[in-house]
């Protein structure tokens, strides 16, 4: 089995969704694909490295420009499936009106000509869902040591101070040593939070349901491993 996985730019479903990416690649042939938004906060996660270390074939749309030469692999037949997961709202809002202008969205596009089923694992979903966040520092928490240990030994930089210590996440690479380096519990990483989707995108993961060679997962676990 060769699968085509695509990652967008959500952290809901991130993580679990990396895991399940290399759960299903021992016994199946993966290609990783990532938006670029998927590529950053793959990052801010710190699921990266892991990523990187155990896939060789590995598809950036940063280097596939706007054409996304990538799915002439589709037509050549060369996947058996294709899996969005996680999809962000902003994807799946394109796929469901039919726009193809970002390298998973032309997949996605390109495996509807072809007939090879694509399956989506969408957030934004459901009213109410939780998520987690990448690195955070809690202002109340943070003593304002100076100097402030979690910003020295940030490895790449990250941290800064502007009306406290902030990070920015765009140079993060969720290593956590932030986090274990503040004594006062201040900086968290992968912090639970509720929050209240859009009806529109609510509306939009609805509607992929419609749309024939695309299956809506409601659980991971249903991108077989075998
Ligand atoms: C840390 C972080 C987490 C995010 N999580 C989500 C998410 O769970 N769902 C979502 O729809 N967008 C999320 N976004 C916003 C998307 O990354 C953004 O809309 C991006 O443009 C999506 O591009 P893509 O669909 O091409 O990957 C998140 C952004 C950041 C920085």
């Amino acid at each position: 089995m060769k699968i085509l996985w695509c990652i967008t730019g959500a952290g809901q479903f991130m993580e679990e969704s990396c895991r399940q990416m290399i759960k299903v690649s021992e016994t199946s042939r993966v290609t990783v694909v990532f938006s670029e938004a998927g590529y950053e906060v793959t990052r801010m996660y710190g699921l990266l490295e892991e990523v990187e270390k155990r896939f060789t074939d590995i598809v950036l749309e940063k280097k596939q420009g706007a054409s996304a030469p990538l799915v002439g692999r589709l037509s050549k037949r060369e996947y058996d499936k294709v899996v969005v997961s996680p999809c962000t709202a902003n994807t799946v809002a394109k796929i469901v009106h039919g726009i193809a202008d970002s390298l998973v969205t032309n997949v996605v596009a390109q495996a509807g000509k072809c007939n090879v089923p694509v399956y989506v694992y969408p957030t934004d979903s459901k009213k109410m869902q939780k998520t987690r966040l990448p690195v955070t520092i809690d202002a109340i928490k943070c003593r304002k040591c100076r100097p402030c240990p979690s910003l020295e030994n940030c490895p790449t930089g990250a941290l800064y101070v502007s009306d406290g210590v902030r990070v920015d996440l765009t140079e993060c690479r969720g290593c956590g040593m932030c986090v274990t380096s503040c004594k006062y519990g201040a900086v968290e990483l992968g912090k639970e939070i509720a929050i209240e989707c859009r009806d529109l995108d609510v509306k939009n993961a609805e509607a992929l349901k419609g749309i024939p060679g695309i299956k809506v997962l409601i659980d991971l676990s249903e991108i077989e491993v075998k």
